[in-house]
């Protein structure tokens, strides 16, 4: 298998002519349309009910390769990120079973659902207990590239494998010649064995996360993915890592962003975009011409990374200058910022490792989870407006950090007053990304933002959902350690 050795950025220069938005700046699209610029969707929503089933349970992978030790890792299904792909308009009604050894829950990342169907344990559901079944039924409003995973105890379940990828199709303007999942995850294995390393160590925890030692694109060390020769293909890149924010570029490919957390922007090349924990990137590239080779490389750290390499397979497709098609607009209310309502987020360290409980206003249920070890730290490390999520201390509730009025637009600011960085994630709701103190950051929508060192970022959104929607830090190790509180809305 011959690999490509990856030299930074070849595919610079060359601008892309995208049909009605023109020539982007290739940084991004600071300069460049909003994603109001995008078509609407031509595609009609789609009817009807999905039925699937998951059981969570303890499976043997062969992550380091096949003639490597096997590990065990724990998965929704007999392979690792069970794909689930809806049309959107189509329901999905989920049946799923717990083997796990301890309580679990599943939680939609990035979709606008019904609050009661968030998956976060204690605040929104009971927990799934080991040999327990619980029903999700939702029908997810938006076309794009989400995910699912627990939310207890994350740094263990999650760092065993216990997640999928939801893709719900609808967005698309023309058809591509192959759409691709790419989920990035490490893994904390002892390389001799395939056994579990520690998932959190007391050093990573307190400064930018315990890193895993395989690194892997869909559970392989760097795979070589077939393309059809020169085509266009879409790949939905998902960083499914708890720790690992990577600098992601392709090498020796045509690449162009058509959505941030499955929300369509108007495509723009890609030259090296950062993506945190729990973040998304679909990706337009041009394949590989038949025999030829391009690849997926993470340039974060001092030695760049191939995460995965892509092949370009069969009859070349004619060649035709590269100009993908923009995805259609996506249905986010639009905050009304005249009247909004501002907040502020602060995200730093923990003030002295013992949360500020509120006296009174307790709720049983959030008592219960505050006296669940899976569910609340030993210590606290990190804070958001002053406040841990408790750790320590079991016997009170934590207030909601603000009570939001249905129906209202807030604008929030958040701001990072540690030398880390953070993925931060509001859960329910899909924000506009409106400013940043950080050059070039585009007017986006996320529904995860990476909020880089003594950065300050403005965030709006509407609430248009009422219950407890949770708001954390997605480096798990910082949301486990005290970086996590919630909203109501009412
Ligand atoms: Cu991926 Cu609380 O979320
Ligand atoms: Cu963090």
């Amino acid at each position: 298998m011959s690999r490509l050795s990856p030299t930074r950025r070849t595919l610079l220069g060359g601008g892309l002519a995208v049909a009605g938005v023109g020539l982007l700046s290739a940084r991004g699209f600071a300069r460049g349309p909003t994603p109001a610029a995008l078509p609407a969707r031509t595609l009609a929503p789609a009817t009807g009910e999905k039925q699937v089933s998951f059981t969570a349970a303890e499976r043997s992978l062969r992550l380091m390769g096949p003639d490597r030790p096997a590990s065990r890792v724990w998965t929704y299904a007999d392979e690792p990120f069970h794909l689930v792909r809806l049309k959107q308009g189509e329901t999905l009604a989920v049946d799923f079973e717990n083997r796990l050894p301890e309580h679990t829950s599943i939680h939609w990342h990035g979709l606008r659902i019904p609050n009661d169907q968030d998956g976060v344990p204690y605040l929104t559901q009971p927990p799934v207990k080991p040999g327990k079944r619980h029903a999700y039924r939702f029908t997810p409003p938006d076309a794009g590239t989400f995910w699912f995973h627990p939310h207890c105890d994350t740094v263990a379940q999650l760092g065993r494998g216990l997640a999928g990828v939801m893709v719900v199709d609808g967005d698309e303007t023309r058809a591509y010649d192959a759409d691709v999942a790419l989920v990035l995850k490490d893994w904390r294995l002892d390389e001799q064995t395939g056994d579990w390393l520690p998932f959190s160590t007391t050093r990573g925890a307190l400064r930018a996360g315990t890193f895993g030692t395989v690194r892997t694109a869909n559970a392989e060390v760097a795979p070589v993915i077939k393309l059809p020769a020169g085509g266009d293909c879409r790949i939905r890149i998902l960083n499914f890592d708890s720790t690992r924010v990577g600098d992601l570029s392709f090498d020796g490919m045509e690449a162009a962003v058509v959505a941030i957390d499955g929300n369509p922007v108007p495509p723009f090349p890609l030259t090296d975009w950062r993506l945190g924990p729990a973040m998304r990137l679909d990706v337009v590239v041009r394949a590989p011409k038949a025999g030829g080779q391009g690849a997926l490389v993470d340039y974060f750290s001092a030695k760049p990374v191939t995460l995965a390499t892509f092949s370009g397979e069969g009859e070349d497709r004619p060649a035709q200058p590269f100009d993908p098609a923009p995805l259609s607009r996506g249905d986010i209310p639009e905050p009304k910022l005249k009247s909004a309502e501002r907040l502020r987020l602060a995200f730093a360290t923990a003030a002295g490792g013992k949360s500020a409980l509120a006296a009174a206003g307790s709720d049983d249920a959030l008592e219960q989870a505050l006296l669940d070890s899976l569910c609340a730290a030993e210590k606290t490390n990190w804070s958001i407006n002053g406040d841990s999520w408790p750790a320590g201390d079991h016997s009170r509730v934590p207030p909601p950090l603000f009570s939001l009025k249905q129906g209202r637009t807030y604008v929030a600011e958040l701001s990072n007053e540690t030398p880390h960085v953070h993925p931060i994630h509001l859960h329910g709701f899909t924000f506009k990304v409106l400013s940043s103190t950080r050059a070039g950051t585009p007017v986006h929508y996320a529904d995860t933002v990476l909020l880089t060192p003594k950065e300050r970022i403005t965030i709006a959104f509407v609430a248009d959902r009422p219950g407890d929607w949770m708001v954390h830090c997605h480096l798990i190790e910082h949301q486990e350690t005290g970086m996590m509180g919630y909203v109501k809305v009412a």
